[in-house]
């Protein structure tokens, strides 16, 4: 049987498309109650109707996961590296006492959403330009309880909307944006649920999200709880460096930050690879914030499904004396050359127009 192949919506400003929640024709549900997961239901209305005392809403038993699907040239739609992302919400679910959702309903699931919504994503451009569909799988505790305990009744969920980009970084082009360090909150503490995507470790960060916006920088900066001398993340995304070379000639280095509390990107994982690809060297250890403040990296960018790629520009931060102090990246301006050619490979990958590794599209 041939493909199925439905056009993007004629009603959508495709090149205008921002990094929000647009209506789609519905989300897919599957309700997990007596041991087992029940067949899909399909919604038609983006409202879920859950009791008040239900353990996600009193004590945040919920989780999700964030994915993309592109339109090749072909007019087929692609899902960028599911597998990952169903491992990932299976972690997160661990953590959180909540039952595994088994892979092939997890791929059954972003499929249907997706499926049902083909004509809510975008046109195909050779570096993902216009934008992607984004495919948000949700766990959450529904059953109701009073005590503290894991409940009864679990929702996994899949919603998608068509997306621009976060940061403005979409396509062949990159602006850089400004980083803060948040020097008066610990995000994530040892030993705890750092890489795991709960609900829950995001809405701490808000606050300091919209005090460093109203600053203007457009992205916050983590580090480590322990001694909060070592790079954990950004808020919304990964943190990857280029580390400076000694002679132009040298290979390049991607270096990634090894903690024990920060959520493991997709797309991290991705560019590790696609860098090792190209020859690069690549570097996952602790990485000391000072390194950045010496002036060690060449370029820096925020990274995972909604930042696809994001060149910093800046990254401003608390001296020991309290005095405020910048470090400027690469040309203070625009994405360095490494971060460019990533950014190419990873879209031109999720695009079609780049080969990439055998089973990263689905
Ligand atoms: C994603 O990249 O999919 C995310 O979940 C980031 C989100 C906090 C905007």
């Amino acid at each position: 049987m041939a493909p199925q192949v439905v056009a993007p919506s004629a009603e959508f400003d495709w090149p205008k498309l921002a990094f929000d929640l647009y209506p789609t024709a519905g989300f897919v549900k599957y309700v997990w109650k007596d041991g087992s997961w029940g067949k899909q239901e399909w919604s038609d209305s983006p409202y879920l109707n859950m009791h008040i005392s239900a353990v996600g809403i009193q004590y945040g038993a919920s989780c999700f996961e964030g994915l993309k699907a592109f339109r090749h040239e072909d007019g087929q739609v692609k899902l960028f590296r599911p597998d990952e992302n169903s491992a990932r919400l299976n972690h997160s679910a661990a953590a959180l006492s909540m039952p595994e959702v088994p892979k092939d309903l997890f791929l059954e699931a972003v499929h249907t959403a997706v499926a049902r919504n083909l004509q809510f994503v975008p046109p195909h451009a050779p570096y993902g330009a216009s934008g992607s569909c984004y495919v948000r799988p949700t766990l959450i505790a529904t059953g109701a309880e009073l005590g503290l305990v894991a409940g009864r009744e679990f929702t996994f969920f899949v919603y998608v909307t068509p997306l621009g980009s976060l940061y403005g970084s979409a396509g062949g082009k990159a602006p850089g944006v400004d980083a803060v360090v948040v020097h008066d909150f610990d995000r994530a503490a040892p030993m705890g649920t750092g890489t795991v995507k709960a609900g829950g470790n995001y809405a701490p960060v808000l606050k300091y999200q919209a005090r460093a916006k109203a600053q203007g920088y457009a992205i916050t900066l983590h580090l480590d709880s322990k001694t909060r001398t070592q790079i954990d993340e950004f808020s919304t995304s990964n943190f990857i460096a280029i580390k400076k070379r000694d002679h132009e000639s040298d290979k390049p280095t991607l270096v990634y930050p090894k903690s024990e509390s920060i959520l493991k990107s997709v797309t991290a994982k991705s560019l590790m690879d696609i860098a090792r690809s190209l020859g690069w060297n690549v570097d996952h250890r602790p990485i000391a914030f000072q390194e950045v403040v010496d002036g060690g990296f060449e370029e820096v960018m925020a990274c995972g499904t909604a930042a696809a790629i994001t060149p910093i520009r800046s990254i401003t931060y608390l001296k020991d004396d309290g005095e405020q102090a910048k470090v400027s990246i690469g040309d203070g301006q625009n994405a360095g050359p490494r971060t460019l050619e990533l950014l190419q490979n990873l879209t031109g990958i999720q695009a079609g127009n780049v080969e990439g590794p055998a089973g990263w599209l689905w």
